[in-house]
């Protein structure tokens, strides 16, 4: 077979170079050449077909051929808004080790068994490897098919064959198309290779998922190459040492990109969190001095953590601060305004602060409940345990209130919590729990408990 042909693009002007060059003679930019196969010439000059789409009126358009199908696996639908749309093309991104390939399994496993046919391509690992694990899972419907290649025209010629339903392509990285020189994993070869299966989900009306993975500062490899060409980006995340994983869709063409899904990975596969807010509280110890329960918003779901501070004095010059799945900059915000506006000196001491559980919260919604942890620490003093606390920290001390308190503290009352620290400006109907209003954060601190407002350390 000829070999073909391949010329270099410029991402910046769509400039064609027949070599590479480092930078585009055209626009001058760097780095911009990207491999791709040239088009033969007779193509282009097809004739074209008459048109294969009537325009007809909106309300005419009929839309049962693109009901989601359920993948069974609930926090997965949940973030899908129902399911794989048909014709979709969707991106698993997460970095190595964290679950995509156990999440696709398990997926494909509940849309075989409710009767789609499936294909999964495995491009990383061998065919008995997957098996293998797919027993572990108790995943062996027959609808579920599984092949091991990594050449692209085979890919295709096995989607021809099988004509799946579903097919996953684990991952699009270690898939290659021959035609190009460049090496698997390159934006070339990756774009290529998406480019090239979207046609086909389009045309057979099946829907892909794709595996990717992302490097290390959190961008899809290659430089988010796939996100624009597909019609949902997933990102799954966690903590390696932590059971906890975060599936949250990136974009979504067919839904809101608000839903959280939440799974724990265990000896069976990925199980869904239905109840998260608990499962962080579950080791909580009531009556320690730097805690405070925040009510926090991820996307459209509420969940309750429990911020946690420590300080204590240091031998250091330059005392250590931590913070470990808050901000920062926040924390500094925050400990700068309990020093100017509540005499709170922490100059001679380290300061760590942790989210426990290993979720991230980066909302300014858990300033206040920080603050008081950090003022509970510094002190000795506990916060009441069945108190939460919730607001954005102003630079004059003042507190301001955050969206959807109700929804926050709704949840607080459900996991028995019975009062809430907001901000006076809060929403004025906020029902099943007691509110105290408070203006500053001098004020919040004082309602928690009168003790720790009266002992503030000089
Ligand atoms: P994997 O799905 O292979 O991750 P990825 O495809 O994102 O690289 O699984 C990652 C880890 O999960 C693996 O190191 C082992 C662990 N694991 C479990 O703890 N329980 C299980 O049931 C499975 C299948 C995997
Ligand atoms: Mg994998």
């Amino acid at each position: 077979m000829a070999r073909s042909r391949t010329l270099y693009r410029c991402g910046e002007c769509g400039a064609v170079e027949p070599k590479w060059t480092g930078r585009c003679t055209a626009c001058e930019a760097w780095n911009s050449l990207v491999e791709e196969v040239a088009v033969p010439a007779a193509v282009g000059v097809e004739p074209l077909g008459p048109p294969a789409a009537v325009p007809l009126p909106i309300a005419d358009v009929d839309t049962a051929a693109w009901a989601p199908a359920a993948t069974h696996v609930g926090e997965l639908d949940r973030v899908l808004q129902g399911g794989l749309v048909p014709g979709s093309v969707t991106v698993l991104g997460g970095e190595p080790g964290i679950g995509k390939s156990t999440l696709l399994l398990q997926a494909l496993a509940g849309l075989a068994s409710a009767g789609r046919r499936c294909l999964y391509v495995t491009a990383e690992e061998s065919a008995q490897q997957v098996r293998l694990r797919a027993e572990r899972l108790g995943a062996l419907p027959p609808n579920l098919w599984l092949v091991s290649d990594t050449a692209l025209p085979h890919v295709l010629a096995h989607i021809g064959s099988v004509a799946p339903d579903v097919v996953a392509v684990d991952s699009i990285q270690t898939v290659f198309e021959p035609s190009l020189s460049s090496a698997p994993g390159s934006v070339a070869q990756v774009r290529e290779c998406a480019h090239r299966l979207v046609r086909a989900s389009k045309d057979r009306s099946m829907s892909s998922v794709l595996v990717g993975h992302v490097t290390k500062d959190g961008a899809l490899a290659g430089p988010r190459a796939l996100e624009h060409l597909v019609d949902t980006v997933l990102s799954f995340e966690g903590e390696r040492h932590h059971a906890l994983r975060l599936l949250r869709a990136v974009k979504h063409r067919f839904g809101s990109t608000d839903e959280l899904g939440l799974f724990a990975m265990t000896d069976a596969g990925l199980e869904g969190v239905p109840d998260p807010s608990a499962l962080f509280l579950a080791d909580r110890r009531p009556g320690t001095p730097g805690s405070v329960v925040a009510p926090v918003l991820d996307g459209h779901r509420p969940l309750l953590v429990e911020v946690q501070a420590l300080v204590a004095r240091s031998a250091l010059p330059s005392p250590r601060r931590s913070a470990q799945g808050l901000d920062s900059g926040r924390m500094a915000l925050v400990l700068a305004v309990l020093q100017q506006h509540l005499e709170l000196p922490f100059a001679e001491c380290d300061v760590h602060t942790v989210v426990a559980g290993g979720v991230k919260t980066v909302e300014p919604g858990a300033d206040l409940a920080l603050a008081l942890a950090l003022a509970s620490a510094r002190v000795g003093l506990a916060v009441p345990d069945d108190l939460v606390a919730c607001g954005e920290v102003g630079l004059g001390g003042e507190l301001r209130q955050v969206h959807q308190t109700a929804r926050r503290l709704n949840e607080a009352a459900r996991l028995g919590f019975r009062r809430a620290v907001v901000p006076a400006s809060a929403p004025l109907h906020l029902p099943g729990i007691e509110v105290l209003r408070v203006a500053t954060l001098r004020e919040a601190v004082d309602a928690c408990t009168d003790e720790l407002g009266q002992r503030r350390v000089g």
